[in-house]
């Protein structure tokens, strides 16, 4: 990969988590990769009193596990030349002018905003940016979820951010997009022609989009509190996949032509009625089980967390699809912590042979199925039948890998990396525009409000299982089990 032009990125939350555990490794990957010159600058920014050389040692200190194998003291070095850091309250404006000198330095460069604090800031941090005149027309403003929580929160964090960035300069983030095999599936469907045909209704029975955790809520109870399963998964990463499972065919890889199809997507959700929430949403909630051999407790137990709390860790929804495409087609979404397995799939179910010629009912049951792996590892495999070796006609489901990992020796890119190095080129392509984001609360909302006006209590589920019962009884009534039943 080319370097990159010198930038400045100025990371607003410079201490946090996901600074610490996703942004800084990401950058330092790119050190070692060469993609990041040696002029460009990271700024962080957070309220800890922190001289630079404190900050440093608490970044190396806190990153390196998430470096593994890739650490180096000489990388992480060169790495920590191009790092500042400016100890700020970013709701105060008289806490931007050191920070502005700074930039001043190179007004010509990029300029990447990076919020990574709570969507409370956006507001104030934006208003700060344009009045203290550091918005330059090559700056750019990255936005993390959860960006709100229902549709007019939204609107409002939206609406502030717009109100100093033009939408172009907008990168909302959402990671299940940067991840490696996801763009594989654009690949192979606009890449090639030999799927586009089997892609729609006559061909395809059923689609399953899982993202199954092991973790629970790592300390996170106060946050997880007012989020859910439904809003912190399903509203954003699981409905991004889902639409690049059914999008049409868009016209080029622009970022405004693929959005388009996106949103056509979302837009042709079919709503929900109070009572499809009742007969086609579960929600979940864990209780004290054991994952992996290791015991842990119920969510309810978590510190930050209500005894009596009603939040779901666990969500599956059947959605449909109101276009020629998929009419018909049923699409499972789910998503839960503390699950049996850490696994995120997608899974295209093609529809039985028409007229099976070989033998019992056991050898054509199982059907063409493709499966697109994101966790625990990355791969792409297609399921056929084949003839089992023997003089008799045996058919057996066998799969072809189509994981190109023997093809393909590059290190592949964090989900983090290659949108970082989107946002610094200015790619809006796997970045979320307003309208898609917008028409995603619109559907998910009726479930949430028929939810919160139900005296029905999320369903337990033992951690460290598949999740409540009614979650196989979703697809039951179709007459279908998740992939793992099958
Ligand atoms: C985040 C959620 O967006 O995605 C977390 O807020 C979740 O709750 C995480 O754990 C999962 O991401 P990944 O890439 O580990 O599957």
């Amino acid at each position: 990969m080319k370097t990159l032009p010198d930038f400045d990125m100025v990371l607003f939350g410079g201490t946090g988590d996901l600074a610490m555990r996703k942004l800084l490794p990401a950058l330092y990957q790119q050190v070692k990769a060469g993609t990041l010159s040696a002029g460009s600058r990271i700024l962080a920014a957070a309220r800890k009193q922190l001289s630079r050389e404190a900050f440093l040692e608490l970044a190396e200190a806190t990153c390196r596990p998430f470096l593994g194998e890739s650490y180096d003291p000489d990388t992480w070095r060169s790495f920590a030349d191009r790092i500042h850091y400016f100890p700020m309250d970013v709701q105060s404006g008289a806490s931007y002018g050191a920070l502005g000198e700074r930039l001043g330095q190179h007004p010509d460069r990029v300029r990447v905003f990076y919020y990574s604090t709570s969507p409370d800031f956006f507001a104030a941090i934006s208003a700060h940016l344009g009045a203290t005149g550091l918005i330059t027309a090559d700056s750019r403003v990255v936005v993390e979820k959860p960006l709100g929580h229902d549709l007019e929160s939204s609107r409002e964090i939206n609406d502030a951010v717009g109100r100093h960035f033009a939408e172009r300069q907008i990168f909302r983030i959402d990671h299940y997009l940067g991840k490696e095999p996801v763009q594989n599936l654009l690949a192979l469907r606009f890449g090639n022609v030999l799927f586009e045909p089997l892609w729609r209704r006559e061909w395809v029975q059923d689609v399953q989009i899982t993202v199954a955790e092991q973790l629970g809520v790592e300390g996170r109870g106060d946050f997880y509190e007012r989020t859910g399963a439904l809003r912190d998964m399903l509203q954003n990463h699981l409905l991004q996949l889902l639409c690049i499972v059914a999008m049409e065919p868009p016209t080029s890889s622009d970022p405004d032509a693929v959005r388009d199809e996106k949103l056509k997507v979302l837009r042709s959700l079919k709503p929900f009625t109070p009572q499809d929430v009742v007969t086609k949403t579960v929600r979940g909630q864990y209780k004290a089980g054991a994952v992996g051999s290791r015991p842990v407790a119920g969510y309810a137990q978590e510190p930050g967390v209500a005894a009596d709390s009603r939040t779901e860790t666990f969500v599956a929804v059947k959605a449909e699809i109101d276009t020629w495409r998929w009419a018909g087609v049923p699409f499972f979404l789910r998503t839960g912590k503390r699950m049996s397995d850490k696994l995120a799939e997608i899974v295209i179910n093609f529809r039985q042979v028409p007229h099976p010629i070989f033998g019992g009912a056991d050898h054509t049951s199982r059907a063409n199925r493709l499966i697109i792996r994101m966790q625990p590892d990355e791969s792409m495999r297609l399921y056929l039948m084949a003839k089992q070796p023997g003089d008799a006609m045996t058919l057996h489901p066998v799969n072809l890998n189509l994981d190109f990992e023997e093809s393909f020796r590059e290190r592949r890119l964090e989900a983090y990396e290659r949108l970082l190095l989107d946002a610094i080129r200015g790619k809006l392509t796997l970045f979320v525009r307003r309208d898609e984001q917008e028409a995603a609360w619109h559907w998910v909302e009726p479930i949430l409000d028929s939810w919160a006006a139900s005296e029905d209590r999320p369903k337990l589920y033992t951690a460290g299982s598949w999740g409540p019962a009614g979650s196989s009884a979703l697809l039951s009534r179709d007459g279908l089990a998740w992939n793992e039943e099958d």
